[in-house]
This record gives structure tokens, C-alpha cells and sequence, in this order.
């Protein structure tokens, strides 16, 4: 091999999938290397038909490639790995990057944001959360249990499919710096999910177990509301998971947030705390905190399980346009008072005592 040829190898061992996280020499995904003249044409393998990120792997490549000496012109030119090349590169990957979360001895912190009433701003706690925790450098996933009413990928801004290795392979999508999966993945946002029980668990099965997420520090799972069956399916499956309950300051929407408290507690999940959230708005020209609703509910909620309260989110419009926009405000608005409560919030979840309780079933 040529200097330049092995200058080329280099920077290609440098080139990581964006997805596997590791470099694509690595992952036999550099299929062969032509120079001639001046110019270099890659052949990258993708791992299926339609890989969605194609792009932005040529598009590493490319930049890789920039500027090495003797080089003018670099072509990169794709191609898909055979059946037998794409399961033994999931063989090799299976041990490295499968997931452990619902294995109790997991190192992973799991929190589980649940809430009574619907509603209340679970899904843009568990987004506004997960970023921020991402911001603090933390590996992130997010698991948007809620199959019917999912959320998450638009106010996370995802809207391509997740990569499916192999039936148990399948790979969640990057957003913004968090590991997103969700069932809006799956189904166009129209379309309306009307699954039983049993189908439900075996997809929420196959989203703890299936999905490839690699070495998280926290695995923050959005829930749809009350103590129905996703919510028992999480208790059972998830034993080291904490509960984050949200709530507004009303008193009923505190009231019926107690239950799910309760069944964490029954399960043997622990209960990390409190969020208060549409607490009040603030004056842009006075300033003044007024009150939207009646009520303590997070402080109630708090004292009636023993609990933290660990912040009271006021309302803010760059929440809800965030949210439809795809850009948390802890994103888009690190200045903002909301944006300032999630990372306090963060800051309380890393600071939690995160010992692992045993399962009652
Ligand atoms: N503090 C806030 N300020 C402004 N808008 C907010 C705030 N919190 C939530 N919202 C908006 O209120 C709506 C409901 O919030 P969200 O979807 O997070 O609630 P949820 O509890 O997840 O609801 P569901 O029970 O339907 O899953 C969203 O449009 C969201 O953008
Ligand atoms: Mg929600």
C-alpha cells in the first residue's frame, strides 16, 4: 500500500458511523479505496437500503478526506451489505452495544415521568429533561411509552424511522445530542393506534429490550397517563426505575397524581420527586408571578408521598412553540426561566440517590 493509500486508511479509521458510534473501517463498512491520478473513490457499505443517514456519512467521508496531500477530488460511492455481512456485523455488535435497561443490575439510571391527569406537561418535561441532562454531558435516551398519544418525536424534532438491524436490533434516532425512540417512528402522525394490551407490552417489550442504546447514563421514559397498562408494564419491567411525577398547581390534577405515586411505591420504584409545572406566568413588563390556577398542587402532591418538589415551571410561550417546533426551550432558550428550572431539575436528578430497590410483584 501506497503512502497516500495509508494516509487515506487513516482518516477513513476516523470516520464514525453516526448511529454505532464506532469507525466504519472498523465496522467493514469501507468496501475499497481507488486512487488514481488525483482523485479517490471511496465505496462505503451501508448497513440496509435506504440508510437514512447516507448523507451525512458521505458527507463525513468527504471532509475526512479534505485536504490530504497528492488528493484534488474525492468521490464517495455507496453500496449495501449482503444479508450475510449485515448479520455478522449485528453478531459482533450484539455483546457491545445491546441494551440492558431493564436488567436490574443495569448501571443505567432509569426515570420514569408520569403523571395523573393527561395533559399536564409529562412529555415536555421528559424532552425538556433529557436534553438538558444530554447538555450536562450525560448519554441520554428517551422512551416515549406513550403508544397512543405519542408526542415525542415532533417536540424533539425526529421524523425518520428508526434503522432495524435485525428484528432484535433495532437502532433509536438521534435528536439533539438524546437517543429518541418512539412508537410516532413507526405509524405516520395520522394514524390512529388501536391496539389491545397484549400488543402494547410486546412493543414496549421490544423498546426496552430490542432497541440499541448503547451505554446510557439515563434512560428517561415519557408514560402516558394514570396507572393503565403501560404504566404496569413499565413498574414490572423497569424495577430500578425512579418516578417523576408531573403535575399542575390544581388540586385534582395533584389528587390523581397521588395513585401513580402509590403504585411506584408498590412496585418497589422509587420516587424521585415532584415537577410543578404550568405554576404561573411571568409579566414581560412588570415582571409580576401570577398565578394561572388555584392551588398547591405540587407541594401537596410532594408532602402527600413524601417526595421533593424539585421545581415549579412557569408557563412560557417558547414551551408550546418549542414543543410543536421540535426545539426544546432548554434548547432554543437557555436564558429563559423554564429553561433554568429543567436544569435545575437535572441537576436534582443527578444529585438523587439512585440505589436500586427490589421488585414486589
Ligand atoms: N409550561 C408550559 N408553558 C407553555 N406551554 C406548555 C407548558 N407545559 C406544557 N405546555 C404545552 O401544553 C401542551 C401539553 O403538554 P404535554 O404534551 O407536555 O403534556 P402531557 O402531560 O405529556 O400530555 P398527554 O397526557 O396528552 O401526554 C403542549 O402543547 C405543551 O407544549
Ligand atoms: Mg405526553
Amino acid at each position: 500500500m501506497s503512502d497516500l493509500e495509508q494516509e487515506i486508511w487513516r482518516r477513513l479509521a476516523q470516520v464514525m458511523d453516526p448511529e454505532l458510534h464506532r469507525p466504519l473501517t472498523e465496522l467493514g463498512m469501507v468496501e475499497a479505496v481507488k486512487v488514481r491520478r488525483q482523485q479517490v473513490t471511496v465505496t462505503v457499505k451501508l448497513t440496509t437500503a435506504g440508510c437514512p443517514l447516507k448523507g451525512r456519512i458521505e458527507g463525513d467521508v468527504t471532509t475526512a478526506l479534505a485536504g490530504v496531500e497528492g488528493i484534488t477530488e474525492v468521490t464517495v460511492v455507496t453500496s449495501v451489505m449482503t444479508p450475510d455481512e449485515r448479520q455478522k456485523l449485528t453478531q459482533e455488535l450484539r455483546p457491545v452495544r445491546h441494551s440492558s435497561v431493564t436488567k436490574d443490575g443495569s448501571r443505567v439510571r432509569v426515570l420514569i415521568v408520569g403523571s395523573g391527569k393527561g395533559g399536564v406537561g409529562k412529555s415536555t418535561v421528559a424532552v425538556n429533561l433529557a436534553v438538558a441532562l444530554s447538555q450536562r454531558g450525560r448519554a441520554v435516551g428517551l422512551l416515549d411509552a406513550d403508544i397512543y398519544g405519542f408526542s415525542v418525536p415532533r417536540m424533539i424534532g425526529v421524523d425518520r424511522k428508526p434503522v432495524v438491524l435485525a428484528d432484535d436490533m433495532i437502532l433509536p434516532v438521534e435528536a439533539l445530542g438524546v437517543q429518541v425512540i418512539s412508537m410516532g417512528m413507526l405509524v405516520d402522525e395520522g394514524t390512529p393506534v388501536m391496539w389491545r394490551g397484549p400488543m402494547l407490552t410486546k412493543l414496549l417489550e421490544q423498546f426496552m429490550g430490542d432497541v440499541m442504546w448503547g451505554d446510557l447514563d439515563y434512560l428517561v421514559v415519557d408514560s402516558p397517563p394514570g396507572t393503565g397498562d403501560v404504566a404496569i408494564t413499565l413498574a414490572q419491567r423497569l424495577h430500578q426505575g425512579q418516578v417523576l411525577l408531573v403535575t399542575t398547581p390544581q388540586v385534582a390534577a395533584a389528587k390523581v397524581a397521588v395513585r401513580v405515586g402509590e403504585m411506584a411505591k408498590k412496585v418497589g420504584q422509587g420516587l424521585l420527586g415532584v415537577v410543578e409545572n404550568m405554576s404561573y406566568l411571568r409579566c414581560p413588563s412588570c415582571g409580576e408571578q401570577t398565578p394561572l390556577f388555584s392551588g398547591q398542587g405540587g407541594q401537596e402532591l410532594a408532602q402527600a408521598l413524601g417526595a421533593p418538589l424539585l421545581g415549579k415551571i412557569p408557563v412560557e410561550p417558547a414551551i408550546s412553540e418549542g414543543g410543536d417546533l421540535g426545539r426544546p426551550v432548554v434548547w432554543t432558550h437557555p436564558d429563559s426561566e423554564s429553561a433554568a428550572v429543567f436544569r435545575q431539575v437535572a441537576e436534582a436528578v443527578e444529585a438523587a440517590s439512585w440505589q436500586v430497590t427490589t421488585a414486589v410483584s
